[in-house]
């Protein structure tokens, strides 16, 4: 599919998935989001595909928030939707995909930027990195989880504080409460994600995607996660990724997944 408002691109077994507004610094329009619906759906169903990269195009900006001109003029229940329809099609998906997504955070992460940073399973953050939630600023609230992610990454107090202020915080105090998992330099950003990606891409595919489904179900209202985590702690067993990796120690080689 040709896209009009971000760049899928699949090398080595990695999606990056590049949103690619920079004139509006990349901010999340209806188009963008349906975009990028379909591109992650695709990379999850793409065999070839291991692991997923998001990030901005340009110097200044990972993604500056949902589209602040596209929703001014909304109702209560055309906000109700967009938020709803967000969840759907977009944070929910990266959350729960079976696939790690990494987001690459080059610039402003702001709202719903942040939002999709925090759905995603790591954060690497450049030095040059702004990441805030200033909804509560124009009259509004997160409205793409950050209400609830937040208070996951950094506890409830640290959430509270920065929905409130509306303040931007830099890469290194989100480095300091959790919010991203590591900072680089700008210039040493891709590389870095791509390294990250490379090394999980050495293990098993399966157990990756069981694992992110187990930790995931700590956050689930009404799931009990020390369950989930049995079903799929079983349900490795007897596949040929495990038969690999098992088989792969006691024969002292590498396991090939
Ligand atoms: N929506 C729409 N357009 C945006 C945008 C956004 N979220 N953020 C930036 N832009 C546009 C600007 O309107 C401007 O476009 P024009 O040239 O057509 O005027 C262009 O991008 C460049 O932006 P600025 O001139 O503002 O750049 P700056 O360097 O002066 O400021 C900034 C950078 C501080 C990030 C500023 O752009 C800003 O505050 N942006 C809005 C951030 C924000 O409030 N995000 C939350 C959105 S609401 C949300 O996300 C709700 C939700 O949870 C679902």
């Amino acid at each position: 599919m040709n896209y009009q408002n971000i760049l899928a691109n699949n090398e080595n077994g990695i999606s990056t998935i590049t949103i690619n507004r920079p004139k509006q610094l990349n901010a999340l329009n209806k188009l963008t989001i349906d975009e990028l619906h379909h591109a992650i759906n695709a990379a999850q169903n793409n065999n070839a595909v291991r692991v997923l990269i998001l990030t901005g195009q340009g110097e200044k900006a990972f993604i500056a928030g949902a589209d602040i001109k596209e929703f001014a003029g909304f109702s209560r229940q055309e906000g109700k939707k967009l938020s709803s329809d967000g969840h759907d099609k977009l944070f929910n998906l990266v959350e729960n995909l079976s696939k790690p997504v990494i987001s690459a955070i080059n610039g402003f992460a702001l709202g719903g930027g942040l939002e999709l940073a925090m759905a995603s399973h790591i954060r690497i953050a450049a030095e040059s990195a702004k990441l805030g939630l200033p909804e509560v600023g124009l009259g509004v609230i997160p409205g793409y989880g950050g209400t609830q992610r937040l208070a996951h990454l950094t506890g409830k107090g640290k959430a509270m504080e920065l929905i409130m202020t509306a303040n931007m915080i830099n890469a290194q105090e989100a480095l300091k409460i959790g919010l991203v998992n590591h900072v680089v330099s700008l210039s040493e950003l891709t590389d870095f994600s791509i390294k990250m990606a490379s090394r999980i891409m050495r293990n098993s595919p399966m157990a990756v995607g069981n694992a992110i489904r187990a930790v995931n179900a700590n956050y689930k209202d009404g799931v009990d996660g020390y369950q989930e985590e049995i079903n799929a702690f079983g349900d490795c067993f007897g596949t040929e990724e495990f038969i690999e990796g098992t088989s792969a120690f006691l024969e002292k080689r590498k396991p090939n997944f």
